[in-house]
């Protein structure tokens, strides 16, 4: 059973109009709702691939409880929620047909307390037993968790599990100091760690290679269209998906992250496993809805996957 954790999802709700005009009263001619939040999205992309997950975000609210519904009635997930006071927040993008242009408004994101977080890891510590895998997706709505990811990295450790951690800010800084199995920062991710532009193809192997320098066992540095690149034992490659159609490429991260996971769970080799998570963020960026690709659409996928050794 592999584990994410979010603490900040959202009912993400998308409104489809002709064209915006500010300051107009404006009638919608669609309008669709998810539960999101990137940990929610490796869990459904997960579950499209038939792997098992529980999924585990922070909710509050009557909003809170919305997103719980919808994990496990739409995207039939199971899922263990973490209870907090603070409403969860709701992301409502405007989609502009005419234009092809969308305009997402975030709500701010709720406060947490320590007792919260404390909690939290009370509730994945019951949760090890069953766990093949520990992923940490997404920011920190709150300070208070700044330490919380490299607490679950500890925790997993002790329970000799892997883990995965995507985010960004104080709380991924945190998390590296334990030594999480496995990083995915995509360029302004990983530039937010250095301190500097990532630019030309040597700087993104550099910042590979101090990821791994600090003992980060399996380093991906995700680059979009253009693939990622990995370190992983001795080996490192370019890993890049053929050419798309590109519809929507938000959550093709956590796509990706799903793919490594089935790939660690499975005890893939390392290209394989890469070839999949590539695969799998490619599949989802063909498509408007996150995490809603097939199986079938992947494996043709797997195929185009070239990898070029560094
Ligand atoms: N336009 C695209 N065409 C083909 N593949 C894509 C495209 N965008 C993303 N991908 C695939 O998805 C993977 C992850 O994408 P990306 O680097 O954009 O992640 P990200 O910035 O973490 O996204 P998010 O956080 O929204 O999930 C890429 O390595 C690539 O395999
Ligand atoms: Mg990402």
């Amino acid at each position: 059973m592999i584990i994410t954790i979010t603490p900040n999802p959202c009912v993400d709700k998308t409104i489809f109009i002709d064209t915006l005009l500010p300051g107009d009263k404006i009638r919608a001619y669609r309008c669709s709702c998810i539960a999101g939040g990137k940990g929610c999205n490796v869990s459904r992309a997960i579950n499209a691939m038939g792997g098992e997950t529980i999924a585990v975000p922070f909710v509050g609210g009557h909003t809170g409880k919305h997103v719980v519904e919808m994990l496990e009635t739409m995207d039939r997930l199971q899922c263990s929620p973490v209870e907090i006071t603070e409403m969860t927040r709701t992301i409502t993008t405007v989609l502009e047909e005419s234009r092809h242009r969308q305009t997402a408004l975030f709500e701010p994101g709720p406060s947490i307390s320590q007792k919260e977080c404390r909690k939290a890891l009370k509730l994945i510590e019951q949760l090890l037993p069953e766990a093949t895998l520990i992923i940490m997706s997404g920011s920190a709505p709150d300070p208070n968790l700044d330490n919380f990811y490299r607490d679950v990295v500890q925790m997993s450790h002790e329970a000799n599990l892997n883990s995965i951690v995507d985010a960004y800010g104080t709380i991924f800084e945190q998390a590296l100091s334990a030594i999480p199995y496995m990083i995915k920062p995509n360029i302004e991710e990983a530039e937010k760690i250095t301190k500097s532009p990532i630019t030309t193809r040597a700087e993104q192997w550099g910042t590979v290679d101090r990821f791994r320098k600090q003992g980060i066992p399996l380093v991906v540095l995700s680059l979009g269209a253009e693939g990622a690149l990995l370190s992983f034992k001795d080996t490192q490659f370019h890993v890049e998906p053929p050419p798309i159609n590109t519809v929507n490429p938000v959550g093709s991260g956590d796509a990706l992250v799903a793919g490594f996971a089935l790939g660690i769970t499975q005890k893939m080799d390392i290209e394989s496993m890469a070839r999949l998570g590539i695969a799998m963020g490619t599949a989802n960026a063909m498509s408007w809805d996150i995490g809603a690709f097939r199986k079938k659409e992947v494996d043709q996928l797997l195929e185009q996957v070239q990898i070029t050794h560094r």
